[in-house]
């Protein structure tokens, strides 16, 4: 029986030790980066609305399908997709929807690592009191004098590699556990202080009109199919991270409540950033859609005016860090569960092997700041004008790989497996919630994740 199957890589110790992983894994730099770089570059309010609702139409239901196939498979997404679809007696080329997710995952976290680098860089910037009294020109060019090297910027991807492979050489479990526990509160808390400081400029409300005032003018259907990637992005949903920490996820704890808890900090933790951040852009005259940088080129405003700064600004930076560590750890666990059981390596070896093959493509990377800032290598279509290899990257993973990668776990949990295969598994019984999860993955997620890519191309 499926269900007494245990996970060779071990088991979270309870349903908590598993909320505080998924947390983990879901909030990150897609949290307190991303978000806002993105919600600002596409107009604030509407975009943040299609945002709160694909997390809630689109990623709590399919992150409830991904934890389910992933503890009733109870091995790497790709053996788990095999097995399932054995028992299911369905096409044996799902297994392939694993080996995407493993792709994803080493693309994203290729980039990933760069973008954690620069918060590791900033530990010690913001500790050395280098923001204290700092004009936005000055933030502006501490952040371009370090994207502009490419061996700064290799450096510090490379010690964020390796403490990425330490880690999941480790075991998901040990550390882990406790680490979140306590940083992930820690940042709550400093994104309160944040907050806190830009209440008191004179942008709050301006800051607050431009997040939460939807302006549909200022959102276009590629705006949209960005809203809706990010929250595949954010959720750490559609490669199988949240599938591959399902697989260790305890039989009697349910999968409904994790997901609906886990989806809410996460959004509960972007919203804070964004209402911290948007008060400073404003209040210092700076852009909204500055890109990338822009909580790099914001924040240290912040703290180099705050009492404490230095302090406040390097345990934020230390816990941003902390946050995409515990992320960076999810997106390639997946390739490292594989290893381990279809080549029986050690984890230490699997996750020097991943580490390795992620490290250099994060080269790609690191030179889109700098030597190949001005290469743009699909700038001939109207959406891709200026994107370098680094926003092709972004674009590719988040907002086309992880929706289809969702898309294809909705229609095998909700049509290819046998109905009584899922009541089992998210044991909530077969009454309402149940209809509402299965109508949700059946038919309003796909056919969404279908329009907003048909919409995105211009066929709708
Ligand atoms: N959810 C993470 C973040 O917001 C990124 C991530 C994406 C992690 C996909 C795992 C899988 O930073």
């Amino acid at each position: 029986m499926p269900t007494e199957r245990t996970s060779i890589h071990g088991q979270w110790s309870n349903r908590l030790a598993f909320i505080l992983a998924a947390t983990g894994s879901a909030v990150g730099l897609g949290n307190i980066w991303k978000f806002p770089y993105i919600a600002g570059e596409n107009g604030g309010g509407a975009f943040v609305l299609v945002y709160l609702l694909c997390i809630a139409v689109i990623g709590i239901p399919i992150m409830m399908a991904e934890v389910m196939l992933g503890r009733r498979g109870r091995q790497s997404p790709i053996n788990t997709m095999r097995t399932l679809a054995y028992e299911e007696k369905v096409s044996p080329a799902w297994r392939w929807l694993g080996w995407a997710g493993v792709l994803a995952g080493f693309l994203i976290l290729s980039y990933y690592s760069v973008i954690a680098g620069w918060a590791l860089a900033y530990v010690f910037r913001a500790g050395s009191g280098l923001f204290t009294g700092l004009t936005a020109d000055g933030v502006q060019s501490i952040f371009s004098n370090l994207v502009d090297e490419p061996e700064r910027l290799l450096a510090w991807h490379t010690i964020f590699m390796v403490m990425t492979m330490i880690i999941v050489g480790r075991g998901v479990r040990s550390g882990l556990e406790r680490a979140v526990r306590l940083l992930m509160p820690a940042l709550f808390v400093l994104l309160l202080v944040l907050v806190g400081y830009a209440w008191n400029t004179d942008a709050f409300d301006q800051g607050l009109e431009f997040l939460f005032t939807p302006d549909f003018g200022a959102i276009t259907a590629n705006g949209v199919l960005i809203a809706m990637g990010h929250a595949f992005f954010t959720l750490s949903l559609g490669m199988g991270a949240i599938m591959v920490y399902g697989s260790y996820l305890p039989d009697n704890a349910s999968i409904a409540k994790t997901s609906v808890t886990v989806s809410l900090m996460d959004t509960t933790v972007a919203l804070l950033a964004g209402m911290a951040i948007f008060p400073i852009v404003f209040a210092n005259g700076l852009e909204p859609g500055a890109g990338p940088g822009l909580i790099f080129q914001t924040l240290p405003i912040a703290f180099g005016h705050m009492d404490g700064g230095a302090f406040f600004g390097m345990l934020f930076f230390l816990l941003l860090v902390f946050a995409a560590w515990t992320s960076a750890i999810s997106l390639i666990e997946p390739a490292v569960a594989w290893l381990v059981e279809n080549h029986g390596m050690s984890r230490i070896y699997a996750a020097a092997l991943a580490g390795m093959v992620t490290w250099g493509t994060g080269l790609l990377t690191v030179f889109s700041f700098n030597l190949w800032a001005d290469f743009k290598p699909l700038g001939m279509f109207a959406v891709f004008e200026g994107y370098t290899i680094f926003d092709l990257l972004d674009y590719l993973t988040a907002n086309i790989m992880l929706p289809l990668g969702g898309l294809l776990i909705a229609v095998f949990a909700a049509w290819q497996m046998r109905r009584e295969s899922s009541v089992e598994e998210l044991a909530m019984g077969d009454g309402f919630l149940y209809g509402l999860w299965r109508m949700l993955v059946r038919y309003i997620t796909p056919v969404a994740v279908i329009i907003v890519f048909l919409h995105a191309i211009g066929v709708l």
